[in-house]
């Protein structure tokens, strides 16, 4: 007999979960699941209680509460945002409708998929980051990875409650498929390539944080304006957590910059490799990487699933309810750079409708500039001359228009012997990755930090760096 699960207290949600007797059942299947997959795939040190932020509500006082949890008994919670009865279709061929509060028959099929895909990217990057523990250069910067962790965790079990609660058999199913797939599994993979890829170390982690957490910003942003209530709720509410896996990103290359920055005047050289810093052209190649599997995710340039998907409603465009048009975009053009086979860009013009994929990587292109001016202004206030660059959106491609070409980071089209001499100058190298690996050793004694990164300008919920975020056996 499986333990009576008490929801208000064990499972925190808005949700009503104590009334529906059917939903607690689909869910008392899947919990011992999930704590089995997050034993066996999260996380691998052990701690004796993390100083984590816990939803136990989304009003604004309740969905940050912070304390030291042990923390496989993490209170993963099941939070919509609060319903606006008044809210209408935005875009599509039902705009001006009410929105959907259950799963219209004819998109079934669709929306399942939807969440399925978002689904997979959840535990996935927990499988990517589980053993970072082992070596993190801090106990403040160990405490934010186990919070990405259970939040990453808690998005799991939000889209877990979506196909439990509206998609029936098949939902229920889909929610044991985003146990059993797992990160970089020859047999069963995760869906997406760039969650297939490890973190291998630190630099990694904070890369990944910034660029490929930041696609699932601008991902749970469409979501967020489908017709479909409960999702658009759902995806809401993550949006809020998201936000501290970039700052973990954005400041953790901060940190590692400002640092770079410092061995470097105090050495009078770029070649800090021996005084225990990662040297620019190393970043850059990281951010190379990094930046360009995060484009394959949205997929390719020019796309019919997603128009239909538009039309239908069931996914929108980044901030639609913003957006100056009428909605439909049948009527309107958008042009497209195609690399030609002679090694000249092609400009195309295309049904707007058709390139909402490039709508929305432009709209996450522009947010990840912020990110390098940030980190050029550190390097130019600390009066050294390199400068970082996003690579063109051709460079490197696995997926879309650009895929099967070779294209420099500065956009150029070049033949395939050409991209391999240079390859090495523009990705991480065997070289580059073991020397970050070199540098990666773990750093638990409260207050210090390791060589190669700066300690942040503030700790977490007001308190001190010197904290001791994290209780160690
Ligand atoms: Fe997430
Ligand atoms: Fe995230």
């Amino acid at each position: 007999m499986p333990e009576k699960i008490d929801y208000s207290s064990k499972i925190p949600n808005n949700v009503g979960l104590a009334d529906d007797r059917r939903l607690q059942r689909a869910l008392e299947g899947w919990q011992p699941k999930f704590l089995n997959w997050w034993g066996e795939m999260g996380p691998t040190l052990e701690t004796q209680g993390v100083y984590l932020r816990t939803a136990v509500s989304v009003g604004r006082e309740g969905w940050a509460h912070f304390g030291h949890v042990n923390v496989p008994d993490y209170r993963w919670g099941i939070f919509l945002a609060e319903r606006d009865p008044d809210r209408r279709i935005a875009f599509g061929e039902h705009a001006g409708t009410e929105v959907w509060q259950q799963v219209p028959g004819e998109y079934r099929a669709d929306l399942q998929r939807l969440i399925v895909i978002q689904g997979d990217t959840e535990p996935a990057s927990v499988e990517q980051q589980r053993l970072l523990g082992l070596t993190a250069p801090s106990l403040y910067d160990l405490r934010n990875l186990f919070q990405v962790n259970v939040e990453e965790g808690r998005h799991l079990w939000a889209m877990v409650y979506l196909l439990h609660a509206y998609f029936g058999r098949e939902g229920r199913e889909e929610a044991e498929g985003l146990l059993f797939r797992n990160s970089g599994s020859p047999d069963t993979p995760r869906i997406l390539g760039a969650f297939n890829e490890e973190t291998a170390d630190w630099l990694a982690f904070y890369m990944f944080t910034y660029f490929t957490d930041r696609d699932g910003k601008y991902q749970l942003g469409t979501l967020k304006e489908s017709s479909f209530d409960p999702l658009s709720r759902t995806c809401e509410f993550m949006l809020k957590e998201e936000a501290h896996h970039m700052f973990v990103g954005t400041t953790g290359i901060d940190r590692v910059v400002t640092r770079s920055a410092e061995l470097i005047r105090e050495h009078d050289t770029l070649d800090i490799a021996a005084h225990g810093g990662i040297p620019l052209d190393i970043i850059q190649r990281y951010l190379n990487f990094h930046y360009t599997v995060s484009l394959d995710l949205f997929g390719s340039e020019t796309s019919t699933n997603a128009a239909n998907y538009y039309t239908a409603g069931l996914k929108g465009r980044w901030h639609e309810t913003r957006r100056k048009d009428d909605h439909q975009l049948t009527a309107d053009s958008t042009f497209l750079d195609r690399p030609r086979a002679d090694g000249t860009w092609d400009t195309e013009e295309v049904q707007t409708l058709l390139a909402l994929n490039l709508d929305l990587r432009g709209e996450y292109i522009a947010d990840c500039r912020n990110g390098l001016n940030r980190w050029n202004k550190i390097l130019a206030d600390a009066g050294i001359d390199f400068r970082f660059a996003l690579p063109h959106p051709g460079f490197n491609r696995q997926v879309g228009l650009n895929a099967g070409h070779h294209i420099t980071p500065e956009g150029t089209i070049v033949d395939e012997a050409t991209w391999e001499a240079n390859r090495r100058n523009w990705l991480p190298t065997a070289e580059d990755l073991a020397f970050v690996r070199s540098l990666m050793h773990p750093v638990y004694e409260r207050g210090k930090i390791a060589s190669w990164v700066a300690p942040p300008g503030n700790g977490i919920n007001g308190q001190p760096f010197e904290y001791e975020y994290v209780h160690l056996p």
